[in-house]
C-alpha cells in the first residue's frame, strides 16, 4: 500500500499515535493533515511513552520523514520542544522534519484567548486551552499569519500589530505581550527550528519526491468531534476527516486504505453528548485499567460503550475502508459488555444517526455480549464478528496493549 490514512472515529484518542507508529517505518513520509497541539499521540519508543501532540508519529531512530501539512495550526515552541524531546532518544530526527510555510501559526494570544472565552462564559467547551479555535477562526476570518511570513520581518511586523490592535480592543489587559515582544520571539524560534536542521517545504516543492514515496496521513481528534459532522457545537475547530488530506496539498483518489481507529469501548474529554455513557463502578474500572486520563491536559475521559450507530456514521463521513480496533485488552475481565446497536429518537429506533442533532437526542439500545480473557477467545471472535457484521466494515487489526508491537492481524489472532 502506498498511501493510507488513519482516522479516529470516535471523540478521539482512540490510539491513533499507536497506530501510525505500528505502520510508520514501511512509509516513507508520515504527514499530519489536521488539527495543532490540541491532538495528544502516545507512541513508545524502547518501552518508554511519549506524547506527540504535532509531531507526526514518525521513529525517532527511523527513515521515515515527517511532513506537517498547511491545514494544521502550529505552535512553534511546543513544536521545538517535542523535535528536542526525540532528538535525544534519535539525534538527527530533526533533519527529517518538514514544516509546509503555508501552515497557520498559533500565537501566545491565541491561547491566551482560548483561556478567556472558555473561562467568560457559563457554558465552557472544555477545550483543550491550546489556541486552536482562536487559531482556526482568525485563519477563517483572514487575520493572522502564516509560517512564511516569519520569513518576510515586514509582513511579520505589520501582521503582528494589526492581529495585536484587535485582541486588545477585545480583550484590554488581558491579552499581554505586546506585538515587538511577540515580533523577536517568533525570529527566536525561527532561528531555533533552523539550527536544529528542520526543512521548510510546501507540497509542491517537494512533488518530485512526493509522486513516488510511500505516505501514512496520521489524522487527529475523531469523527465526532469533526466541526461539519460532529457533536456541533462540542466539536474542534476544524476538520477531523481522512478528505481533509486535500487542504494540505494531497489528493484524496490517490489513497490505497483509509483505516478508521475505533476502541473497543467509547470515551470522550471535554462537554458535548456522549449517548452510550457510563457512570457507574464498571466506567472507573474501564479508566484505571485503560488509563483514560487525557494526554494533552490530564483530565479523566469520560467512559461509556462501543457505539456502533456513531461508528457506522463515522465511516460514511471519513470515505473509512476498513476499521483498527484498539484497547482490546481493557475489557477483559470486565463481567457484561454492552455495545449500542440502535438509537432510539422520538420513538424510533435507526442504526445511524441522520444528522449530528441526533447525537443530543439519542436513547442507546444496547446488546449484552460475553467478555472474553484472551483474543484467542471464541467470545472475542464473536464479538468482532458482531461489529463486522453491524457496520459493514472489515477489522483488519487489533491491538491489544499501548506497545507497538501489541498488535495482530485478524488473521492471526489464534496466536494472542
Ligand atoms: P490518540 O490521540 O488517538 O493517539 O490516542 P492517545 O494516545 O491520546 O490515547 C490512547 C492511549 O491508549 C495511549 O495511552 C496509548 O498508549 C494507549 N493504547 C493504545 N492502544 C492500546 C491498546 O491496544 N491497549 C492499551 N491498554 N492501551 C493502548
Ligand atoms: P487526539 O488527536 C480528544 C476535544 C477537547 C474539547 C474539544 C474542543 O489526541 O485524539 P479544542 O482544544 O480542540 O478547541 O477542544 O475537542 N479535543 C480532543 N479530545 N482527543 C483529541 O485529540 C482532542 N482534540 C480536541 O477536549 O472537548
Ligand atoms: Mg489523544
Amino acid at each position: 500500500m502506498k498511501r493510507i490514512a488513519i482516522v479516529g472515529t470516535q471523540w478521539g484518542d482512540e490510539g491513533k499515535g499507536k497506530i501510525a507508529n505500528y505502520f510508520s517505518s514501511h512509509f516513507d513520509w508520515v504527514v499530519r493533515y489536521s488539527g495543532g497541539a490540541n491532538a495528544g499521540h502516545t507512541v513508545y519508543v524502547d518501552g518508554i511513552p511519549y506524547v506527540n501532540h504535532l509531531l507526526p508519529s514518525v521513529e525517532p531512530s527511523g527513515h521515515s520523514k515527517a511532513f506537517l501539512g498547511s491545514s494544521m495550526v502550529l505552535d512553534l515552541e511546543q513544536l521545538i520542544e517535542e523535535i528536542k524531546a526525540m532528538e535525544r532518544t534519535g539525534p538527527g530526527l530533526a533533519s527529517r522534519v518538514y514544516l509546509d510555510p503555508e501552515v497557520f501559526l498559533v500565537l501566545p494570544w491565541h491561547k491566551q484567548e482560548d483561556a478567556l472565552l472558555e473561562t467568560r462564559t457559563d457554558k465552557p467547551l472544555g477545550t483543550t486551552r491550546r489556541g486552536i479555535g482562536p487559531a482556526y477562526t482568525d485563519k477563517v476570518s483572514r487575520k493572522g499569519l502564516k509560517l512564511y511570513s516569519l520569513f518576510d520581518e515586514q509582513m511579520l511586523s505589520e501582521g503582528l500589530e494589526r492581529l495585536y490592535e484587535e485582541k486588545r480592543s477585545r480583550y484590554g489587559e488581558d491579552i499581554t505581550g505586546g506585538p515587538v515582544q511577540t515580533h523577536e520571539t517568533l525570529l527566536e524560534l525561527r532561528e531555533e527550528l533552523i539550527s536544529l536542521g528542520v526543512n521548510f517545504a510546501t507540497s509542491l516543492d517537494l512533488s518530485e519526491q512526493l509522486r513516488n514515496d510511500s505516505i501514512l496521513f496520521e489524522g487527529a481528534q475523531g469523527v465526532l468531534l469533526d466541526l461539519d459532522f460532529g457533536t456541533y457545537p462540542y466539536v474542534t475547530s476544524s476538520s477531523c476527516l481522512a478528505q481533509v488530506i486535500a487542504s494540505s496539498g494531497f489528493s484524496v483518489s490517490e489513497l490505497d486504505e483509509v483505516f478508521g481507529v475505533v476502541k473497543a469501548y467509547a470515551t470522550r474529554v471535554g462537554t458535548g453528548p456522549f449517548p452510550t455513557e457510563e457512570e457507574g463502578n464498571v466506567s472507573s474500572e474501564i479508566r484505571e485499567k485503560g488509563r483514560e486520563y487525557g494526554a494533552t491536559t490530564g483530565r479523566p475521559r469520560r467512559i461509556g460503550w462501543l457505539d456502533l450507530p456513531a461508528l457506522r456514521y463515522a465511516c460514511e463521513k471519513s470515505a473509512i475502508t476498513s476499521l483498527i480496533m484498539t484497547k482490546v485488552d481493557v475489557l477483559v475481565g470486565i463481567d457484561e459488555i454492552k455495545v449500542c446497536t440502535g438509537y432510539r429518537i422520538n420513538g424510533r429506533i435507526s442504526d445511524i444517526p441522520a444528522s449530528s442533532y441526533d447525537f443530543f437526542k439519542a436513547e442507546p439500545v444496547y446488546n449484552s455480549l460475553p467478555s472474553w480473557k484472551s483474543t484467542g477467545d471464541t467470545s472475542f471472535s464473536r464479538f468482532l464478528e458482531f461489529v463486522e457484521r453491524t457496520v459493514g466494515r472489515r477489522i483488519a487489526y487489533i491491538s491489544h496493549g499501548p506497545e507497538t508491537n501489541q498488535i495482530l492481524q485478524r488473521n492471526e489472532l489464534s496466536k494472542g
